[in-house]
Order: C-alpha cells, then structure tokens, then sequence
C-alpha cells in the first residue's frame, strides 16, 4: 500500500514537472540573437522545479544578491564566497555563463565599511585601498571562464531634471566625487582577465532624462579612456515604456562603441514602481487580479522583443530579473510591502504565461 502510495505520488510529481517544461526552451525560441539570463539564490540551485526551469530555459545568469559585497564581505572585514561558489558551481557544471554583480554600488555594502571606528569617514585613499583589495581578491576567485561579465558600477546617477548628474547622496559621490567612477572602472580592469567585460549599470535608462545623464557619462569615460565595455539597462519597466524609447537608448549607447545588455528586465503590470512619495505609495499599494493585465502585459513584451530582436547586433545578453513571479523582487513585496505583482515569463508555480507565447508567437512569425 505504502509502495502504491509512493508510486502514484512519484507519477503525479513526474506529470507536474513534465506539465511544467512541456514547452519550447525560451534560449531555442530566440536562437542565436543574445545569452538569455536569469538573475537567481543560492536556494534555487538545489534541483528543485526553480533549477528546472532556469536549466531549461536559459543560458546565463547573474546572482541576485549573493555577488554584491554584502553576500560577500563580512562584518569582521574577511570575506566568505560561500553562498556566491554555490551559484557559480551550478554555473560551471550547467556550462552557463555568468554576469557578475556587482563591485561598487552604494547598496548592499557591509554597514559602516566606509567607516573609521569613531564613526567617522575613510578619506578616499583608505576607501580605494580597501577596496582595490576587494576587487583583486573577486577577480582572484571567480573563475573567468565561468563569470565574463562584471557591473563594475551601479547606479551612480540621479533621475532627475533638477537634479545634478549624479547621485550626491551615495556614500562613493560623497568621499570620492565623481571620479570613483572611472577609479571603479581603472581597478577592475587591472585585476581582470582579459576576456572578462566591464559594465555601467543602471536603471530607468530609457527616460530621456537618465538616458542623457548616462549617455553624457559614458562619453566621458570613453573619451578619457576608461576601460568600460559596455553599458547594463537594467529593465525595471513598466506598460508605459515604449519600443521606440527603448530603442533610442540602445543606439545613443551603442554609438559610443558600446555593448549593451538588458541586466534585469521585468514588467510590472503597476504603473510605476518608483513612485516619487511614500503618500502615492500608499495609492498604489494593492493587487491587480493578473487577468486584467494579462493581454496587456503579453502584447507590450512582445513589442520589447521585436526590439530587442531588430537591435541583436547591439545587445549581447539579455537578464530577467528572477525565474517566476514567486521568486521575484516584486512578486514577493521587496519594492511596496504585500502588494503582489506578475512581472516575469513564469507564474508562481513555474508554468509559462501568456507573455512567454507572445514571445514565442513573434519569433514564429519572422520564419
Ligand atoms: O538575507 C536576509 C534574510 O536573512 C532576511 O530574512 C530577509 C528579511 O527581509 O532579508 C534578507 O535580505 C534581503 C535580500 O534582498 C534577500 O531577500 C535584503 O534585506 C534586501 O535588501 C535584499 O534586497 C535586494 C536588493 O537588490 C538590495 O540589494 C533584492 O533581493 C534584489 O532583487 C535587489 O536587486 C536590485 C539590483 O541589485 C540592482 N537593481 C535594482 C534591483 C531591484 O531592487
């Protein structure tokens, strides 16, 4: 009987995974036009229906927190890669490649790293010299093979109109001003491999504002020569977002020799997930049964894959920000606390949603 009942429990776990994975792989729908990326934790490489559906469908990936310095350095200063080895082992033994994320952003760094004791600042040498060692001992560990992408920077610019360019509030602008930038950028490449590319990395990329702050940057740096490879538009968006703004964007970047990569794309089915006050916050903090969206949300990601497709010589990898709506920063109440959202391709329990055919119908339709 105990046999009997493990069997057909065993049958219906076999029917559920084939369920879920009966469709064509996401990597075979769009062939050879860039990687295709996931961004994933360490919990999710343990064979469970989440690993299945990232092995099925994609060819990199990018940890979501276990690379920033907070997965990594601890609060005695020394550093534990362990929760980082685990995602890049799963990367090794997949044959996946890898973006790395990130070395300086002014989030996810150990509290009071840029601290003296007293509470004071490091001047800006002492910041540099702790963190040249930093970068030299993740370079050091990482296999290159494995993680050939790294965002060197991330989000160092305002978004907006009255403001500067960049962001003063960040603990790197105050202490070192805009120059820890292209200081990020000098120390990465000298600790490097050689095959290994660089990245700027931010979002809201597809505002005329930002776009013009980063394109404005980025032509600085290349000008002065700064090793910078490429530049990551991370991919927060929203149905407002046109193919047209998204497409600007990539050939303003990509006319300064650039490569570009889509690093964490996502659609929200909300209006806005960066609303400017915590009152309009309080608006929007609901949930939208996903059937009132689902059209909706299928057609505007098809419309941003036919872009991405027209522009594949410009882009060499695009990155969903986490594998399903469950896993998703915010599907789980990360960005407004309890609202539930539907950004991504897989629903919560890993099936493919109406924007993962839509996908799959507009690739068809080019043959
Ligand atoms: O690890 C703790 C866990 O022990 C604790 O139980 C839990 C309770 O809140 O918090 C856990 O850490 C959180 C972590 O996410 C894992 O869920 C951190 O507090 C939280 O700050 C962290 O948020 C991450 C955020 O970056 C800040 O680093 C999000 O997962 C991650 O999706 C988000 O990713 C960023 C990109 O790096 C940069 N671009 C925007 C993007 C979305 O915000």
């Amino acid at each position: 009987m105990i046999k009997k009942i493990t069997l057909s429990l065993a049958v219906a776990a076999l029917a559920i995974t084939a369920k879920a994975q009966d469709y064509t792989p996401l990597k075979q729908i769009i062939g050879d036009d860039f990687y295709i990326g996931v961004a994933i934790n360490p919990n999710q490489v343990s064979g469970n229906e989440d690993t299945k559906t990232i092995l099925h469908n994609f060819t990199t990936i990018t940890a979501e927190n276990a690379m920033k310095p907070a997965g990594i350095i601890q609060a005695d200063g020394s550093y534990n890669f362990t929760d980082a080895d685990k995602i890049v082992n799963f990367a090794k033994e997949n044959g996946l490649k890898m973006r790395g994320h990130t070395l300086c952003w002014h989030a996810s760094i150990p509290r009071n790293y840029m601290k003296n004791a007293d509470g004071t600042d490091l001047t800006k040498e002492e910041l540099y010299a702790k963190h040249e060692k930093y970068i030299k001992a993740v370079f050091e560990h990482f296999p290159s093979d494995v993680v050939i992408y790294w965002d060197v920077v991330n989000e160092a610019l305002n978004d907006g109109e009255n403001e500067g360019r960049y962001r003063e509030r960040s603990e790197w602008y105050r202490i070192c001003g805009p120059e820890f930038i292209s200081w990020a950028f000098k120390t990465a490449r000298k600790y490097a491999p050689a095959n290994v590319k660089l990245y700027y990395n931010d979002y809201n990329l597809v505002d005329p504002v930002k776009r013009e702050k980063c394109y404005l940057m980025l032509k600085e740096l290349v000008d002065s020569g700064v090793p910078i490879d490429g530049v990551g538009m991370q991919a927060h968006w929203s149905m407002d977002v046109t193919p047209a703004q998204i497409e600007e964007s990539i050939n303003r970047f990509a006319s300064l020799g650039l490569d570009v990569q889509i690093t964490e794309f996502d659609l929200t089915v909300y209006n806005s997930i960066h609303p400017p006050k915590a009152s309009e916050r309080q608006i929007v903090k609901y949930t939208l049964p996903y059937d009132v969206v689902e059209k909706a949300q299928a057609d505007a990601y098809a419309s941003y894959f036919k872009v991405l497709h027209e522009n594949r010589d410009k882009i060499s990898s695009v990155t969903f920000w986490n594998v399903n709506d469950a896993s998703s920063w915010l599907g789980r109440g990360f960005a407004i606390r309890g609202r539930l959202d539907y950004p991504l391709l897989f629903d919560r329990e890993n099936k493919p949603k109406a924007p993962f055919f839509s996908i799959e119908n507009y690739y068809k339709s080019l043959k």
